[in-house]
This record gives structure tokens, sequence and C-alpha cells, in this order.
């Protein structure tokens, strides 16, 4: 069945480099499943960007002593390279910082209003009276009324992930010079929970069954146990998007208000790139299309709850407003597949302290597949998990190297040498040779419905348990062995080999795309299984912005068994993996900081 596909990928904070969970939190399996969804042939779009704006930002800039601009635009050429080299296909990872942005957010907002949706109240905010100044968000931290956390930040509890209520904050101190903030009275906009609670919870329950456990506790549960309330979605803050009604001066709509909006943004400036304007409808407006989020826990109530809210609060406003016709009802999340977290050798990753593996520097030590294969094997799908090296090094040794990149090799290598690189006709099939093919072929079905469902630790282990059965295959025909006496039984074994490699290439690739490309052609194809990545900048009112763009060219639809004929020409393969040796346990247990 064909749908589009939107990829929504959670938006970093343009304040600091990305480390490995967050690139198994959301950002790689995202990747795995619009190349999932490519290769079945669907119309995928995988949009992202910089989270530019709000105390993220600015504390660091303050910090810095530079512009928060300065630091956005550092960061996001930061992202643009790993994301690159990671092989990570976003058809456009874009930022929150471009004028297309902040129109579609001002239209959202103006929606909500019209909609009734929106409404103005006077909350209690600290204040720091020396700087003459409100301190939202992270600016102030202190201990957490919900679970006595003593670093929560004023809008958000790392500990207990709950959203918090500024004022409410037990033992406030400024980030600026740790002085204890006063309350002062200002005026915000408030997004109405209340008035869509019942919608939400219908939503959320029509999606119960297959949510993630952890995500449907962390939205329906909490609503049924505490109800929703008025959220402010407007700040004290000169950095990011000005609130578009006279007279709020020096306001601007709260950092999680706008970015995910940037989701429907994205889409709506990869449609103005490419020069179909309309074409964002697509993924908006189909009553079929599933979009998927890619997230983090901590970002759960702000996909599964505040999100879908707006996006009802919307109704066809949005679409009036943007001059879209005719206006239709924005599309709500399918689904929310939220990761747990990953650690680090036994502790909480921590970037201050350099617990970290950052992910551009273990680039220039690994390849991207191997990376990726140990990203995905240890993915936090449903609890938190360890990223351990020694673990890392067995995985590649073992899994990547003897299991499935020596198989490639070595069915190639032989085919190399003894047809002078030509897939031999294998006759009348054997029931054993038919059997293997049948298995193998089966994983497009079993491996299929595991990343349809984004159970990506068993598609890939299915894939792998492919492999295997590959290999024995091999330990029971021995072709090495009866090429000396019965060529031809040889060559139906080898015939029957290659064809199973050549459809694991295509249920590994979207784990592992670079040496799944590599082994396409090894096999004697020309067309490449995934398009290519280009960065590019764009020009508008707001200046210059780097982004980064997938383009799908000759590619398409191949999740398929092989149909490798007899005759085709192969190409002399080389290792698609590296055997690592035992040191580097050592040596990248000695790069790391102190834990937390
Ligand atoms: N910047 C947030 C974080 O890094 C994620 C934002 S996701 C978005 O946690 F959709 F809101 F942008
Ligand atoms: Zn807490």
């Amino acid at each position: 069945m064909s749908f589009p596909v939107l990829i929504a990928v959670a938006w970093p904070y343009a304040n600091s480099e990305i480390h490995v969970g967050n690139v198994t939190g959301a950002y790689l399996p995202a990747d795995i499943c619009a190349r999932y969804h490519r290769l079945k042939g669907r119309q995928v779009l995988m949009v992202s960007g910089s989270d530019a704006h709000g105390t993220p930002i600015t504390v660091r800039a303050d910090a810095e002593k530079v512009s928060p601009y300065e630091v956005y635009q550092r960061f996001h050429a930061t992202f643009i390279d790993l994301f690159m080299r990671m092989g990570l296909t976003y058809d456009l990872f874009t930022s929150t910082h471009t004028s297309n942005h902040f129109q579609v957010s001002q239209n959202v907002f103006l929606a909500l209003l019209r909609n009734g949706y929106l409404y103005t109240d006077h909350e209690l905010q600290w204040f720091a009276p020396s700087q003459g100044r409100f301190l939202p968000d992270r600016y102030v931290e202190g201990t957490c009324y919900i679970c006595g956390y003593t670093n929560a930040r004023s809008d958000q509890c790392d500990k207990c992930g709950n959203l918090l209520e500024a004022e409410k904050l037990i033992d406030p101190r400024s980030r600026i010079d740790g002085s204890r903030p006063e309350l002062r009275e200002t005026e915000h906009y408030y997004l109405d929970l209340g008035k869509l609670q019942n919608r939400i919870v219908d939503f959320l329950r029509a999606r119960e069954s297959y949510w993630r456990p952890n995500v449907v506790r962390q939205s329906l549960g909490q609503i049924l146990a505490e109800g929703l309330r008025g959220r402010a979605i407007t700040r004290d803050l000169d950095w990011g998007i000005p609130v578009p009604i006279e007279g709020w001066d020096g306001k601007c709509l709260y950092v999680w208000f706008e970015a995910v909006i940037g989701y429907l943004s994205a889409t709506i400036e990869w449609s103005k790139i490419t020069g179909q304007s309309e074409a964002w409808r697509e993924w908006w407006h189909t009553p079929e299309s599933k979009t998927f989020y890619f997230i983090g826990k901590d970002n759960i109530p702000f996909h599964a709850i505040i999100w879908p809210a707006q996006l009802m609060g919307c109704g066809t406003t949005f679409d009036e407003l943007q001059g879209s016709y005719p206006p239709m009802e924005l599309v709500l999340p399918y689904d929310v597949p939220a990761n747990e977290f990953m650690n680090l050798e036994g502790d909480k990753i921590s970037g201050s302290r350099n617990w970290a593996v950052w992910a551009r520097d273990a680039l220039t030590r690994y390849d991207p597949d191997p990376l990726r294969y140990y990203l995905t094997v240890n993915m936090p799908e449903t609890k938190d998990t360890d990223w351990s090296w020694e673990d890392f090094l067995k995985r590649n040794n073992d899994e990547l190297v003897a299991t499935w990149g020596n198989l490639a090799n070595r069915v190639l290598s032989f085919a190399c040498k003894h047809w002078e690189g030509i897939v031999p006709d294998p006759g009348e099939l054997t029931a054993q040779d038919k059997e293997l093919l049948e298995t193998v072929e089966s994983g497009f079905e079993t491996v299929g419905n595991e990343l349809e469902a984004v159970h990506l630790r068993n598609a890939v282990g299915e894939a792998m348990r492919l492999a295997t059965e590959v290999n024995r295959y091999l330990d029971a025909t021995a072709p090495w062995n009866i090429i000396k006496t019965d060529k031809a039984a040889a060559g139906r074994a080898i015939y029957t080999a290659l064809r199973a490699i050549d459809s694991l290439k295509i249920l590994f690739s979207p784990f592992l795309p670079f040496t799944s490309e590599k082994l396409n052609t090894y096999l004697g194809y020309s067309n490449p299984l995934f398009g290519t990545q280009e960065v590019e900048t764009v020009q508008d009112e707001l200046g210059e912005h780097m982004v980064l763009r997938y383009y799908p060219g000759q590619a398409s639809g191949r999740w398929e068994a092989s149909q490798l004929a007899p005759g085709t020409r192969l190409q002399s393969p080389q290792p698609l993996f590296r055997k690592l040796d035992v040191s580097i346990v050592v040596e990248e247990r000695a790069r790391l900081g102190k834990p937390s």
C-alpha cells in the first residue's frame, strides 16, 4: 500500500555538538525509517533543522559574550557536517531562523488566536532586579517541586521529565550570576489546552494500541491523572520570533511552541525550494499520510500533547492565512516512537564533563556503518542502554565482520576467481538452494514489518540472523571443496549464495547504506540504492542559511527479492568492514573525561 510518509526528526538545539546518544535517540532511527520507506517506493519526506532560538542558545551566547546568531550558525554548520558524513538523508535540514519559519509560526499563532484557543493572562515570572530583565526557562534553575531534583530548569525537569510551572520552582537561582531572582508580573499568551483536552484524549486513545508504552504513559496517562491546563507560549526574550500582535514588542514566541512548527514549515520550505509551492499538502492534508516523529523521551509531552493540540487548534484557518486552497485541516501524528537514553560506559552522558562520544569525532576513527550498526543494535527503544567500547568492538568484529562482511566478501571473491567474475548459471536449483532463498527472501516481510512498526533492533537482528543462515548453507554445501570435483554443483551453490547476498544487501541497506551501496556495485548494478546529499545556501529576508538536502536521483523502490541473473558481470570486491584491534577499548576509554 502506498501512502505519503513524513519523517519528522527532533530539531537539535544549536548550542552544542551532537553525541552518540542524540544520534541513536532520534536522528539515526529517523534515517533508517526514511530509507526503508523510500525503498518501499513511498513518497517520503524527512525534515528537520537547527533549533536556533530560546534560552538554550542565549544562555550559551551570554556565557561566551557573543551573539545568539553566532552560536546558532556555528553549531548549525557542525550538524550539517555530521549528518552528511553519517549518511542521514534529510530531504531538508534547515533551521528555525528563516523567514519562512517565522511566517509559518506566526500564521499558526494567528490561526489559534482566531479559533479561540489562545488567551492572555498575567503570570508571575522570575525577574533579576540587578539586570532589570526577566529570566525565562533555562535562566533559572532550582529544585523540582515534583521530584525534588535540585538541578531542574524552570520550564522542565530532566529527572522526572515533567514540564514545570516556573514560579513554583523551589530555591531558584539565576544562571547568570547565581543570585536569587524575584517574582514579577508579566503578560503572556496561553494555549488553551483545557479546551482541547477531550479531542487530545480521543486522539491518544486511537493510537494507544500501537504507541510505545512510555509515550502513552507520558501523554494519555498524565492527562487522565492530572488534566490539562493552559500553557504560556510567549516569553520575555528578544532572540526568537516576534509575537505577531501590535504592542507586544520585546516578547517572542516560546521556543517549544515554534520549534515543533518547524516540521510543517520545513515541509513548506522544501516545497518552495523545489519549485512546487503546494507540494507540502501531500504530507499534511492527505488523510492516509503517515507522520512519524523521532524524538528522545524528554521531548514526549511536546510532541504527543502540545503539538497535536496546536495542529487541531489550527483547523482550516492555517491554510486560509497561508493562502492555500481549498483550506483543509492538518494531519495529526501517526506515531511518536520516542527513545529512552543511551548511557556511556555505565554513566550518564554529560557534555560538560566530556563524558561523551562525540559523533563527528568518532567518525574520524571509524566508518559510518559500524557506528550506525552499533547504535541500532543498542538503540534505547524500550529502556536505557549503554554504549560500551568493548561491546562496540565485539559487535563489529563478531557480527559485522565475521557474519556479514566476510560472507559477502568470500562469495564474491570466489565467484571472481573461478567464474571470471560472471554470475554462474546454476541450472536446476536443489530443494536446499530453494529453501535458503525462501528463508532469506522472507526477510522482506519480516524485516519490513519490524521496520513499519519502528522496531529497529528487531529488524536489524532479523537481517543478521538471515546472514547466519547463508553462512550455514555455505558450510553445508561447501562450494570451496566440491569445486575440485563438481564445478557445476559449486556454481549452483555460489549462484544461490550470490542471490541471497543480493537480497541481504537490500535488507541491510537502511541500517548500513554505505556498505550496501558498495556491495550493490560489486554485484554488477549501475543504479544506486539511494540518492545523494548536498549542502546548499538559501537566501531570505533574514540573511543566508545553510541547508542539507537529499536528491533521490534514479533511486527507487527496491524492497524486493534479488533477481540477479546468470551472466551478470561482477566487480572484484573490497572487504566491507574492518576488523578492529582490541587496543581501541583502552584508547577510547582514555579519551573520555570524568563520569557525572
Ligand atoms: N531542541 C529540542 C531538544 O534538543 C528538540 C526540539 S524538537 C522540536 O531537545 F520539534 F521541537 F523542534
Ligand atoms: Zn522533577
